[in-house]
């Protein structure tokens, strides 16, 4: 696998799995824009990551369609190009029946969880045209494919996610695009860790948790010229969970 001057843009990169993969990218001397609203962590990873290859990052909300456009017009500015995307950037909902979700949560889960993915593929996938190809990753979730109690904002953004990633698949096949979304089950990261780990282990026939390492090798194989014949596949990644 060779990814070397490649550029990716990966969301929600500061933390867990974006953060897996943009280390994994850049091992592949992949250069690399990293977007996220955690500047802290953020300005570490890429302090960390820059002694390796180029790498810019930008700070916000990427639930703001005109972030997301400026992010992209960096990338393009900064290096010309863009060949590899992961719409990674995701927030839990609250546990709650559905009669009790608030629109105020309803629209900020789907405005960070579904919006940010369309935002990001609109605004990629034109410079993607112009550089002749490239690969898009949106990250699902096994709640993409299956529903839990309590979680319908959840459930329903994950899902859309992947309906989305089908139809972009579809309008670009022939341009030399693809889109694939990855669905994990739970993986150790802060997104879950307020969560009882022992009961989300058990919801998983292999007994353990996943690491975002282990999401971030998917990644990486469906981002790369490994996969050039998948497009529009929804690739699980969950120790079992679904097969139950
Ligand atoms: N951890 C799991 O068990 C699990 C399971 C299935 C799917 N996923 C999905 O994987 C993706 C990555 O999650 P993770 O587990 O690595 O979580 P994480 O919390 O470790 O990382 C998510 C990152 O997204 C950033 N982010 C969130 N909202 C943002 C916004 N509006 N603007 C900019 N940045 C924002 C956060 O700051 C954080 O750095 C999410 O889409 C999540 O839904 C996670």
């Amino acid at each position: 696998m060779t990814m070397k001057n490649k550029v990716a843009m990966i969301t929600g990169a500061a933390s867990g799995i974006g953060r897996a993969v943009a280390e994994q990218l850049a091992a592949q001397q992949c250069q690399l824009c990293l977007v996220d609203q955690n500047a802290d962590a953020l300005e570490a990873l890429a302090e960390t990551l820059g002694k390796q290859v180029k790498v810019i990052t930008s700070t916000g909300d990427l639930s703001q369609a005109d972030f997301v456009e400026n992010v992209v017009a960096q990338v393009e500015q900064q290096f010309g190009r863009l060949d590899y995307a992961l719409n990674n950037a995701g927030v839990t909902s609250p546990a709650q029946p559905l009669h009790e979700l608030t629109l105020e949560t309803w629209n900020s889960v789907l405005g960070v969880n579904l919006n940010s993915v369309f935002y990001g593929l609109k605004a990629q996938i034109p410079l993607m045209l112009k550089s002749g190809g490239g690969s898009v990753v949106n990250t699902s979730s096994m709640l993409g494919l299956v529903a839990t109690q309590n979680r319908a904002a959840y459930v329903t953004s994950k899902h859309a996610v992947t309906g989305l990633s089908k139809a972009a698949a579809l309008d670009y096949a022939q341009q030399n695009i693809r889109v694939n979304s990855v669905h994990p089950g739970y993986i150790e990261t802060p997104l879950i860790s307020h969560i009882d780990q022992q009961m989300l282990i058990q919801k998983h026939p292999i007994g353990r948790l996943g690491t975002p390492q282990e999401v971030a090798e998917l990644i990486c194989f469906l981002l790369s010229e490994q996969a050039s014949f998948i497009t529009g596949a929804q690739y699980v990644i969950d120790g079992g969970y679904t097969i139950q």
